[in-house]
C-alpha cells in the first residue's frame, strides 16, 4: 500500500473517532463577543460559552443556563477566571512552506526575495521535496496555531510538482487548523500548467480534506498585464468544478507593476463570472486605485493587507487605509519577521494613526480625536478576515459560529490590571498570554503546550529536512 493511501487511512480513523459529540463549557471568564444586530463588539463579564462540537451554541452571562440550553452531563467544564475569551485570529496571507527560511530573509528587500527565496528561485535552484514541504508547513502552521491563529488563507506556490503540492495539503490538514489552501498556478520549467490543472482536478476528486477544516482554493498571479485568457478560462472552470473556498492574487501596483488589480480583473469580467461561492482576497494592494477600491465595495471582494511584510519589503501600503471596511489582516513570508496576526494588528493600528494625525500635523494643527480605535483593530483581526472568506461564522463568538477560540491568560504580568478586555488583547497582550486555542471545538492549544502527541517527532523532523534547503 502506497504510503499516502496509508495517511488518508489513518486520517479516516482519526476523524471516525472524534466524530461524536464533544461539549466544551467555558464558564467564569471575561468574553468578547460579537452582537449580530448592533454589529458590535460585546463584552460578557463571567460569560460561560457553549461549545457542541464544532459550534458554538449557547453564550450567556453568569454560570446558571437560561432555561432553553441544556447542558450535557458528559461536558468538559473550563474555569475561565480571570482569562479572557476571544474568537481566534485570521490571517488571510501567508505562505506556509517557507518555514525552513527562517532567519534568513532579514535584510531583504521584495527583489531579493524574489531572486533568493521566492517560489521560482526555489523552483529552480534549490527545490524542495515532499519531506521538505510537509514538514515547514506544519511546522508553520503549529506556529500560527500557537500564536492563536486559527485560520489561515495559504497562497500554496509550493506547488513544485504532484508531490511537493500534495505534501502541503496533507500538512495542512494533518495540522487541524482551519486552511484556506489556495493551490497556486504558476508557469516553471519542469511542472508545465497542464500537469498543474491535472493535479488540482486529481485533488479536488479525491478531497481527502472532507470533514477537516482544510477546503481547497485557487492562487494565481497572472491576471495582468498581459493575461493569458485560455489559462485564466482554465482556472474558472478549475473554480467552478470544485467550488473552490476563495481565488487569491498578489497585487502590488505602482512603480512595481504586479498589477492584479481589481481593474484587471473587470477587464476580464471575473467579477461577473466567477461562482458567489468564490471571495477574491488581493493580497497588499499596494498602491490600490480609487477605482480599485470602488469596484471591490461593489462586487465585495477585499485585500489583505500584511503591515510588517509590505513594510520589510518595501511596498508599503499607501491607499491601504482608506479601505479597511473591505480588508483584513496577514502576515505574509512569516520566515522573515512575526508569525503572529496580534503583532500585525498592532502594527497596523499604530501606522494608521501615525499618518493620519501626520495629514493634520501637515497643516500645522493639533490632532484632537484619536483616527482608529483598538475595537477596529481586533475586528479587522478577527472578523474582517471572517468577511474577506463569506463566512459569516468564522471570526466571531456568536451562537452558531465556528468554536474557533482563544483563551487569554488575564493575569499574565503584562495583562494583569486590565479593565477593557479588547485593550487588553490588542495593546498589551503578546503571544506568550496565549494559554488555549481551538479550532471546530478541537483543542490545539492546551495548557501553553501544542496537542499533538507527534509534535516532538515534527520539531526533530523538520529540523532535519530543513537542512536540505537553501542556506543563504
Ligand atoms: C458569576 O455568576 C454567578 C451566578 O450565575 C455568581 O454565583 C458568581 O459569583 C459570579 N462570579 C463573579 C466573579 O461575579
Ligand atoms: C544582513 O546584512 C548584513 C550587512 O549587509 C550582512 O552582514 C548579513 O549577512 C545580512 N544577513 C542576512 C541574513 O542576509
Ligand atoms: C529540470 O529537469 C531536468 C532533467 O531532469 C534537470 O536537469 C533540470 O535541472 C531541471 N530544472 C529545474 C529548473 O528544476
Ligand atoms: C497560454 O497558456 C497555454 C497553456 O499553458 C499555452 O499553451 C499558451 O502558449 C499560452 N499562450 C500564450 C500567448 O503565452
Ligand atoms: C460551495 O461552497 C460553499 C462554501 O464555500 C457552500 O456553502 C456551498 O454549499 C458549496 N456548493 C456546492 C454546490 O457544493
Ligand atoms: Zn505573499
Amino acid at each position: 500500500m502506497h504510503t499516502k493511501q496509508l495517511g488518508v487511512l489513518s486520517r479516516l480513523a482519526v476523524l471516525a473517532t472524534s466524530a461524536s459529540a464533544s461539549t466544551i463549557l467555558f464558564s467564569g471568564g471575561t468574553v468578547i463577543a460579537f452582537n449580530r444586530e448592533s454589529n458590535l463588539l460585546e463584552v460578557i463579564r463571567n460569560g460561560s460559552v457553549l461549545v457542541e462540537d464544532d459550534r458554538i451554541t449557547s453564550i450567556y452571562e453568569g454560570s446558571v443556563p437560561p432555561s432553553s440550553v441544556s447542558i450535557p452531563t458528559d461536558v468538559e467544564e473550563v474555569d475561565i477566571t480571570n482569562k479572557i475569551l476571544t474568537p481566534g485570529f485570521i490571517d488571510t496571507h501567508r505562505h506556509g512552506w517557507q518555514t525552513a527560511y527562517k532567519t534568513l530573509g532579514s535584510n531583504t528587500s521584495l527583489v531579493d526575495y524574489f531572486n533568493r527565496f521566492g517560489e521560482f528561485a526555489t523552483a529552480a535552484e534549490y527545490p524542495y521535496g515532499k519531506d521538505e514541504v510537509y514538514y515547514s508547513q506544519l511546522a508553520g502552521l503549529y506556529e500560527a496555531l500557537n500564536a492563536g491563529v486559527t485560520t489561515t488563507l495559504d497562497h500554496a506556490h509550493h506547488t513544485f510538482s504532484d508531490e511537493t503540492s500534495e505534501a502541503g495539503l496533507e500538512a495542512s490538514i494533518d495540522s487541524g487548523a482551519r486552511v484556506f489552501w489556495a493551490y497556486a498556478f504558476h508557469v516553471l520549467a519542469n511542472y508545465s500548467l497542464e500537469e498543474q490543472f491535472a493535479n488540482y482536478r486529481d485533488i479536488a476528486s479525491r478531497a481527502s480534506y472532507d470533514g477537516s477544516p482544510t477546503t481547497l482554493g485557487v492562487a494565481y498571479d497572472s491576471f495582468g498585464p498581459n493575461p493569458n485568457i485560455t489559462v485564466i478560462n482554465t482556472l474558472l472552470d478549475l473554480i467552478r468544478e470544485s467550488n473552490a473556498s476563495v481565488l487569491t492574487t498578489h497585487s502590488v501596483q505602482g512603480p512595481f507593476g504586479i498589477t492584479n488589480s481589481p481593474e484587471d480583473f473587470q477587464a476580464l469580467s471575473l467579477f461577473d463570472k466567477l461562482p458567489p461561492t468564490t471571495p477574491v482576497v488581493f493580497s497588499h494592494a499596494s498602491f490600490l486605485s480609487p477605482v480599485g477600491a470602488q469596484l471591490l465595495r461593489t462586487h465585495k471582494h477585499t485585500i489583505s493587507i500584511t503591515p510588517e511584510s509590505e513594510m520589510h519589503y518595501g511596498h508599503t501600503h499607501p491607499t491601504s487605509h482608506l479601505i479597511q471596511d473591505f480588508a483584513s489582516l496577514g502576515v505574509d513570508t512569516h520566515f522573515t519577521f512575526s508569525t503572529d496576526i496580534l503583532t500585525q494588528t498592532r502594527l497596523w493600528l499604530q501606522s494608521v494613526r501615525r499618518l493620519l494625525y501626520s495629514q493634520v500635523l501637515d497643516r500645522w494643527q493639533v490632532p484632537v480625536n484619536n483616527p482608529m480605535s483598538a475595537n477596529q483593530a481586533f475586528l479587522l483581526a478577527t472578523r474582517n478576515g471572517g468577511l474577506s472568506l463569506r463566512r459569516e461564522d468564522l471570526g466571531v463568538i456568536a451562537p452558531g459560529a465556528k468554536a474557533d477560540l482563544v483563551i487569554w491568560d488575564g493575569a499574565s504580568p503584562g495583562m494583569l490590571g486590565w479593565r477593557d478586555p479588547v485593550a487588553a488583547v490588542i495593546l498589551h497582550a503578546n503571544v506568550g498570554d496565549v494559554e488555549g486555542v481551538l479550532v471546530d471545538g478541537k483543542w490545539k492549544k492546551k495548557d501553553r503546550r501544542i496537542v499533538d502527541e507527534k509534535y516532538d517527532e515534527v520539531r526533530e523532523r523538520f529540523l532535519e529536512m530543513r537542512g536540505g534547503c537553501r542556506t543563504g
